[in-house]
């Protein structure tokens, strides 16, 4: 069991900092609040859009009964993305590339804010809400590059409507990226957890893989989450604010 909360990294947990070589980290809507982007599941609402539910217009049924609706609503968060800025969490996690010997950065956010601080690599378990794939032939494209406004847009090698490639209720994860994340999850010796309500599986179960296999896991969230009472460490607090201090030794 971990001790109560904190605000400040332990003497442990400052050494791990320095001594470790692979570090994992899995980061969720939280990481980006202090961007702007709204999360999930804050205090205790659940986002709706249009009257619905985003389980219901963020599903594979959806797709199949109503895919300009689905390109209307994810349309509607690339706008609401567009002014949204990496934040010190993201700038920190992307220095972390240069401070350990090998680091692995999984999210379940669709934002691109990681890429954007500069991270290389990310595993996107969710997708990525900038590109979109296409139905048929699974040809991937950037929309920015896309630049046609068809909705939905037509696939550039085949011709067939694209969907956004983002990971909908009633589908799984890209079962490569998942696979890789478990395997770096299983074979680091640090891990975070960072902004996540660590409630939707199987990404949520990736710190577990990691505590199985002997790593330190360590929380970063302002509040506290099923994870809290199973990892080493919890850190509360904002992620803009905890992370940063990590690098100056906590
Ligand atoms: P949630 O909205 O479920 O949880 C956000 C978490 O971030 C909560 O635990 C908050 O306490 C925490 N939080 C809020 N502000 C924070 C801050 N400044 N710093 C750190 N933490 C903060 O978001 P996720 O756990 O990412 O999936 O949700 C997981 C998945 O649920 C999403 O990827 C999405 C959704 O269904 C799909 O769309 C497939």
């Amino acid at each position: 069991m971990p001790g109560p909360p904190q605000h400040v990294a332990s003497v442990e947990l400052r050494e791990r900092l320095r001594s470790a070589r692979r570090v994992f980290v899995l980061t969720g809507a939280g990481v980006s609040a202090e961007s702007g982007v709204p999360t999930f599941r804050g205090g205790g609402q659940s986002a709706v859009w249009k009257g619905m539910p985003f389980e219901v217009i963020s599903s594979a049924a959806m797709v199949e009964r109503d895919l300009p609706a689905v390109w209307e609503w994810f349309d509607y968060r690339r706008g609401a993305l567009g002014e949204c800025r990496p934040n010190p969490a993201h700038l920190a996690l992307a220095r972390w590339q240069d401070r350990f010997e090998s680091l692995t950065l999984a999210t379940q956010n669709i934002d691109g804010l990681h890429a954007a601080a500069g991270s290389r690599g990310v595993l996107e378990l969710h997708g990525n809400v900038w590109t979109a794939r296409c139905l048929r032939c699974a040809a991937r494209e950037d929309l920015r590059r896309l630049g046609q406004r068809e909705r939905p847009p037509a696939c550039p090698a085949c011709g067939d409507p694209m969907r956004p490639d983002v990971v909908l209720f009633g589908e799984m994860l890209p079962m490569d990226v998942y696979a890789l994340a478990a395997e770096r999850a299983a074979d680091c010796e640090l891990c975070f957890v960072v902004g996540t309500s660590a409630l939707v599986y199987p990404a949520a179960g990736l710190p577990a893989i990691a505590r199985r296999a002997g790593a330190y896991v360590v929380e970063v969230n302002p509040e506290p989450t099923p994870l809290s009472g199973v990892c080493d460490e919890v850190l509360q607090g904002r992620a803009g604010e905890v992370m940063p201090m990590l690098e100056t030794g906590g």
